[in-house]
């Protein structure tokens, strides 16, 4: 009916024949920021206000709430395949490798899913809620304001292999890191910048351990690891247990969003071996890692285009998927 030739300009305009048409012509793959204004006005302001209050009881949500948001979008795209707990359809990504034990954040997107249901059922994905949320943890902690693209909607499945494979791992090399990135259609300057993403929260001694002890199988530390550094790594991270000790990222401000993860590594002070081969391992990143220590507002600026970049992974727009209600579980699961 709204298809119909003689139909309203409203109509028209929100009209499946027509979005289709928008959603080829448009350069953010069918997202846009004002997608709630008209269903849900107040989305945005809901998710903010849980995402302050979260935030301000602990201050590194706002990191897990970012890394959230990456470890969706690197497994079947941002759908929220990642919130998925496990059910009889379904073997959960929260078992994978590098989500088993770290990843976390899954309370507040409850909180904010509850929210939004109350003021607008059946209407915000909890995909758009993770792209949100992840732009509202980086303001909150002092980094850049972007406009997030809006319209995801939410998978109807999970993938523990994609988890496994797609998300690269800390002791990956350089060049299959930016191999992981490319697959998901981001390009180097994406890789440096989104690492920026390590200028706020923490990792457990497991995921940086090898380089402390044994980097390359021959019994020695990582050479380009800051001596001093590592030893004082050494304390906190024994050869045997003390997995989940944590430690910042940033050790410098590790709550704060700025740029001292780039001036860490120019200092030989990144924490996980995929932070200073950026550094280390190619002239072309080299060169990104001393713009943005050099330069916090290019960094602001390319952070936020990347962040926007990730935000478009592959997308499920239009009929695909769902609206879940519950962001754990799929509609039609019980
Ligand atoms: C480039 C490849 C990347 C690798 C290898 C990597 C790896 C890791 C590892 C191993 C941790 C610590 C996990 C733990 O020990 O529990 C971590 C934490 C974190 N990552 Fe990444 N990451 C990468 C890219 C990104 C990107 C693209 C973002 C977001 C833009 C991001 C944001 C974060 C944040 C904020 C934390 C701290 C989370 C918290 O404190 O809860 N990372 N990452
Ligand atoms: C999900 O179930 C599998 C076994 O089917 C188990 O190995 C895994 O740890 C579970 N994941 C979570 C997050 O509980
Ligand atoms: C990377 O770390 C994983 C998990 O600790 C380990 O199994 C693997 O051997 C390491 N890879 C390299 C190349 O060191
Ligand atoms: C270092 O790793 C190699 C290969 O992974 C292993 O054969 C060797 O025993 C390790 N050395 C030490 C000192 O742990």
């Amino acid at each position: 009916m709204a298809n119909s030739m003689g139909c309203l300009v409203l109509l028209c305009l929100v009209s499946p024949l027509l979005f289709a048409n928008a959603v080829r012509s448009h350069p953010w793959g069918g997202l846009f920021p004002q997608f709630y204004d008209h269903s849900c006005p107040k989305a945005k302001e809901i998710v903010q206000s849980i995402v302050a209050q979260a935030v301000a009881k602990e201050t590194r949500m706002a990191a897990s709430l970012v890394r959230l948001h990456f470890h969706d979008c690197f497994v079947k795209g941002c759908d929220a395949s990642v919130l998925l707990d496990n059910s009889s359809s379904i073997v959960s990504e929260k078992g994978s490798n590098p989500n088993r034990n770290s990843l976390r954040g899954f309370e507040v997107v409850d909180q904010i899913k509850a929210a939004l249901e109350a003021a607008c059922p059946g209407t915000v994905s909890c995909a758009d809620i993770l792209a949100i949320a992840a732009r509202d943890s980086t303001v909150l902690v002092g980094g850049p304001y972007w406009d997030v693209p809006l319209g995801r909607r939410d998978s109807l499945g999970a993938s523990i292999q994609g988890s496994n494979n797609d998300i690269p791992a800390p002791n990956n090399t350089l060049p299959t890191i930016i191999t992981k990135f490319k697959l998901q259609g981001l390009n180097v300057v994406d890789v440096v910048a989104l690492s920026g993403g390590h200028t706020i929260g923490m990792s457990r001694c497991t995921s940086f351990r090898q380089r402390l002890y044994n980097q390359t199988g021959n019994g020695m530390a990582d050479s380009t690891l800051d001596v001093s550094y590592a030893a004082q790594l050494r304390q906190g991270c024994p050869r045997s247990g003390g997995d989940n000790n944590l430690f910042p990222l940033d050790f410098v401000t590790p709550a704060k969003f700025d740029n001292f993860y780039y001036k860490n590594i120019l200092a030989g002070k990144g924490l996980l071996s995929s932070d200073e081969v950026l550094l280390t391992k190619s002239a072309e990143t080299a060169a990104l890692v001393k713009a943005y220590a050099a330069d916090v507002n290019l960094f602001f600026q390319h952070f936020a285009q990347s962040m926007v970049n990730m935000g478009n992974i592959s997308p499920l727009t239009g009929s695909q998927g769902e609206i879940r209600k519950n962001c754990r579980r799929l509609n039609n699961d019980h």
